[in-house]
């Protein structure tokens, strides 16, 4: 993989293997059935709690920066949990959308650690293919589902690890590149990106920086919505960002591509 692109650009572009491509067209059609599926049978895989929820979620806050929509998120640890919520949904289709995503997590590995394993070589990151591959129970494979109107996703940078994005029903995703311009992300068939967040920057010293990015509505998304599919990937670490210092949210958008890696730091507490 070329990991340079991650300072010339601010992400990489990745090939797209085509099983795993396949895999994720199959688990977007169940997903988009199982959107369909009345509200009462969808909050049966909910998990959790609001702090630490996982599975089936509905997001409709108001206020000028919230997004509106309902998501499934899914790690390989809440599998078991998700896969017996599921056996009580009445469509049967529900317990094969879980175990599909089963499938698909497992065959996400072999990207997301030759991803680890040329960062590590090329920023010399002693044991972080190791961190990663270590973590990959917690991935977060989060199945998305925006309702519509004007913005789908505010301008955010991600909190965590690296971002691996793997679906998307419509164009609209914008990364903000280092000389401050918004531009469209090249996602199709072939190839995808993987984006990285604020750990990955801390991690490496602040050489590699967390892409801010957002989604934006064009006349289809604002009628029907969109789809989407994106994996979070986590990986062991000292230090986590701090919310109680600044909450993310309230930055300015790419503040942290100029800042000194010593004020950087400060966001961050020991793990
Ligand atoms: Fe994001």
């Amino acid at each position: 993989m070329d990991v340079t692109a991650l300072e010339a650009k601010g992400f990489v572009s990745v090939k797209y293997p085509r099983t795993l491509y396949h895999r994720v067209q199959q688990t977007m059609a169940s997903w988009e059935y199982f959107c369909e599926l009345p509200k009462e049978e969808k909050v049966k895989l909910a998990g959790g709690d609001r702090l630490h929820d996982f599975g089936y979620m509905i997001r409709k806050d108001k206020g000028p920066r919230a997004d509106r929509k309902e998501q499934l998120h899914v790690s390989e640890r809440q599998l078991a949990e998700l896969h017996k919520k599921a056996s009580t949904i009445s469509d049967r289709r529900a317990v094969s959308f879980i175990n599909d995503v089963g499938v698909l997590i497992r065959e996400s590995q072999e990207i997301v650690q030759e991803f680890a394993s040329d960062v590590a070589s090329m920023y010399q990151l002693d044991g972080f293919e190791r961190d990663v591959m270590s973590s990959k129970e917690r991935w977060t494979f989060r199945y998305l589902h925006y309702f519509g109107g004007d913005m789908l996703s505010h301008a955010h940078a991600d909190r965590g690890g690296f971002t691996l994005h793997l679906y998307e029903s419509d164009k609209g995703g914008e990364y903000l590149s280092f000389d401050g311009v918004w531009r469209s992300w090249p996602i199709n068939k072939r190839n995808t990106i993987i984006l990285p967040g604020m750990h990955m920057q801390h991690r490496s010293n602040g050489k590699i920086k967390a892409l801010w990015h957002r989604v934006r509505a064009n006349p289809q998304t604002i009628q029907k919505g969109r789809f989407a599919m994106v994996a979070f990937i986590d990986f062991l670490w000292t230090h986590k960002y701090d919310d109680s210092k600044r909450r993310l949210q309230d930055f300015e958008e790419g503040f942290n591509y100029d800042m000194p890696f010593t004020e950087f730091q400060k966001l961050f507490t020991p793990a």
